[in-house]
């Protein structure tokens, strides 16, 4: 599927027609530049499933966990961001891995090519190309 985005609003809108494919288990890599809309895709599916509030890059913490309504067996949203990754083996430290094996969690990792290694391979790829300033191609591999 890919999504043509004019601004903001509708790369929230592409993450929740993204948010209506995915189930608990799921792991979402997004792949793209800085201030591709990582986040705010991220904000986008995070808000369709019941958390509407408060989705910042994890630049700094690594990893944040969000409540979520258990829509489509989706209770909890793990959303990581590997920007500063110096090793994949920081994120089996914080525990990540618990959360990819939870058949009731969504994990959502920017910079996901980052972490490649010990991403299961179930991980869906969300490609983000930046074509000008405000226009975004989102390709979601199903
Ligand atoms: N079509 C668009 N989709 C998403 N963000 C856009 C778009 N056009 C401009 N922007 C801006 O680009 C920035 C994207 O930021 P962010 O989501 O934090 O990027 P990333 O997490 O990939 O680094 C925001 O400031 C947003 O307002
Ligand atoms: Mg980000």
């Amino acid at each position: 599927m890919v999504i043509t985005s004019k601004n903001e609003a509708e790369t929230l809108a592409a993450g929740a027609k993204i948010a209506a494919f995915l189930r608990g288990g799921d792991i979402l890599s997004l792949v793209g530049d800085l201030g591709a809309g990582k986040t705010v895709l991220t904000r986008g599916v995070s808000a369709a499933l019941g958390f509407k509030k408060g989705v910042k890059s994890p630049t700094f913490t690594l990893m944040n966990i969000y409540p979520a309504k258990n829509i489509q067996g989706i209770k909890l949203i793990c959303h990581i961001d590997a920007y500063r990754l110096k090793s994949s083996r920081d994120l089996v430290a914080i525990g990540a891995q618990d959360y990819f094996d939870d058949p009731e969690v969504l994990t959502i990792i920017e910079w996901g090519d980052k972490a490649k290694d010990i991403l299961p391979r179930k991980a869906k790829i969300i490609n983000i190309e930046q074509i000008s300033e405000s226009v975004r191609k989102i390709i979601y591999q199903k």
